[in-house]
Parts: structure tokens; C-alpha cells; sequence
């Protein structure tokens, strides 16, 4: 019977559709990442691996899996985490899971604008530490959203669904694609304008690229340069598209007013100085973490498995 390795515990309904399928599931029993050595181990003889973003998907591993195998599922839109020189070399299929997490991830990446914008950590911490002293006209003063520019770099599925969102704030949208997007040009009336064009504009910057070696810390102290010290970043993309030491150096010397981040270079360590910072908001890569969103990736990674395993072309093919 082949064998699946799911490298977590991971929500219904992956493991039983896999077994209801005939095939042995093996599932590491932990919400942490298992270490290297044990992925190593268990990976051995393996047709399927379900692998989570954080896992590294490299020679070694598929060397260690051995010529049973024949698709890595990765729970996850992003795929960086994959070597696909390495797969297509062995005849391995890599899938992900787009689509149904673009919804989720566009409503956290709202979470994170308004909260930085609006400052709302900080106020929250001020009730907290019994620190408030009452109304002042002058407190926390945030951003006014209504009428402010919305820089989006990057318009794929995610990019748009927070465009779309902005409309209702009374956002003017700017983005910078190598392509156009239909519905950003059209219904929601945004500029697609070069990069540096855009940098010196925007009010809020959001970043919805994949890691790419173009990608890779595309937003340097260079870049962070160009942007109003008045602006807010928010980045719910891949961490390593900003260079964090840069930008702890900008939000620490008033050179950008806040950051709301869900994704960090070099995951789950934060960059010296980051957490220390008042006008940071920080959340632990929660970008697709809905109940609903996880099943969906879920059922999408069992489709994928079932679909290689049966010869047939996968749903979301990435190799
Ligand atoms: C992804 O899917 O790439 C997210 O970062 C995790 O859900």
C-alpha cells in the first residue's frame, strides 16, 4: 500500500480521505516542526509527503525518501520552501494550494493595516498597564485611511482581494506588477505604475509577491528610502522580500511610521530590536489560519495526492 507522510497534525479532512483511499498515512503527531533528523528518518520509502511552508524540500530529503516517491503536496500557496530543480530531476509532481486561502490572507492583511495604522496595540497596551490617564486630543494619533494611498506590490489573487477591501476604506490604489491585473485597471480603478514610482507615494505599502531570487529583500534600506516616513508598511507575503534589519533601522529612526507583519526573515526568530519597537505589530504567520481556510487547504492537498497517486494531472500543479 503506498505511504503518505503529512509532516504535522493537520485539520480534517486530508488523512482520513487518504486512508479512505486505500493508502497508509503516517501524520508526525505535533503542531511543531519535526526536526530534520526525523523527517529524514520517516520520510524512507514514502510515495506522497504533505509538507508544511517551514519544511525544506531539497535533494537530501528526496534522496532520503527514495524512487517511490512521486509528489510533494505542500500545505501552503507559497512554495519557496521547495527545490524544483531537485523534484523535476526525480520525477517528483509539486502541488500547493492557492485559491482558497486568498480570502483569509486579505482579511489578515487588513487586520494588520488598521491595527498599525489606527495604533491599536498601543492602546490596547495602555489599558493593560492601568497607564491611561483619560481622553487626550493629542493620543495616538493614526492615519486617516479614508482618502490615503494604497501601495500594493505584487496583484495576484491575494493583491486584489486587498484591493478590493481598500474601495470601501475610500483608498486610491497604486500597484507595481510586471503584468496587469483586469480587475484592479477595471472595477477598482487603480494606477499600475514602475516600483519607483510607487514607493514615494503610497501611505500604506502592502507586499504580495512570492520569494523569488528577484523577490529577496526587494524592499532594502534603499527601497525603504523612498518611502514617506509617514507611511505604513504591512507585509503578510514571505518575510525575506524585506530586509528586517532595515527595517527596524527605519521604523527605530522615524523613517517609517509602523509595520504590521505576519511573516519574518528568518522564521519564528525576529530581527534584534524588532519586538522591542512600539510601532510594530506582530503576528506569528496567521496569513491562512481560519478554520474554514485550513480545511479548504486540507481537502486540497489530499485532491492533489490522490490525483498523482492515480496518474492523473493535479489540480495545482506547480512541477
Ligand atoms: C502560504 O500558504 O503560503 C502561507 O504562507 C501559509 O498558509
Amino acid at each position: 500500500m503506498p505511504r503518505v507522510l503529512i509532516t504535522r497534525r493537520l485539520p480534517p479532512p486530508a488523512a482520513e480521505r487518504l486512508r479512505a483511499a486505500g493508502l497508509t498515512i503516517e501524520m508526525v503527531d505535533q503542531d511543531e516542526p519535526p526536526s530534520r533528523a526525523e523527517l529524514l528518518a520517516r520520510v524512507r520509502g514514502c510515495a506522497a509527503l504533505i509538507t508544511m511552508l517551514s519544511e525544506r524540500v531539497d535533494a537530501e530529503l528526496l534522496d532520503a525518501a527514495g524512487p517511490d516517491l512521486r509528489v510533494v503536496a505542500n500545505y501552503a500557496v507559497g512554495f519557496n520552501n521547495i527545490d524544483l530543480d531537485a523534484c523535476r530531476q526525480r520525477n517528483v509532481r509539486v502541488t500547493n494550494t492557492p485559491g482558497v486561502l486568498t480570502e483569509a490572507t486579505a482579511d489578515l492583511t487588513w487586520a494588520l493595516l488598521l491595527a498599525a495604522a489606527r495604533r491599536v496595540v498601543e492602546g490596547d497596551r495602555l489599558m493593560r498597564t492601568g497607564t491611561w490617564t483619560g481622553w487626550q486630543p493629542q493620543q495616538l494619533l493614526g492615519l486617516e485611511l479614508h482618502g490615503a494611498v494604497l501601495g500594493l506590490i505584487g496583484a495576484g489573487r491575494i493583491g486584489a482581494a486587498v484591493a478590493r477591501r481598500a474601495v470601501g476604506f475610500g483608498m486610491r490604489i497604486v500597484y507595481a506588477d510586471p503584468r496587469p491585473c483586469a480587475e484592479l485597471d477595471g472595477p477598482l480603478g487603480a494606477q499600475r505604475v514602475p516600483l519607483a514610482e510607487l514607493l514615494p507615494q503610497v501611505d500604506v505599502l502592502s507586499l504580495h509577491v512570492p520569494l523569488t531570487p528577484e523577490t529577496r529583500h526587494l524592499l532594502d534600506a534603499r527601497a525603504l528610502a523612498q518611502v514617506k516616513p509617514t507611511a505604513i508598511l504591512v507585509n503578510t507575503s514571505r518575510g525575506p522580500v524585506v530586509d528586517e534589519g532595515a527595517l527596524v533601522a527605519a521604523l527605530r529612526a522615524g523613517r517609517l511610521a509602523a509595520a504590521g507583519l505576519d511573516v519574518y526573515e528568518d522564521e519564528p526568530r525576529l530581527a534584534p530590536g524588532l519586538a522591542e519597537l512600539p510601532n510594530v505589530v506582530l503576528l506569528p504567520h496567521l496569513g491562512s489560519a481560519t478554520v474554514l481556510t485550513r480545511q479548504r487547504m486540507s481537502a486540497l492537498v489530499a485532491d492533489n495526492v490522490l490525483a498523482v497517486l492515480a496518474g492523473r494531472e493535479p489540480p495545482n500543479a506547480v512541477t
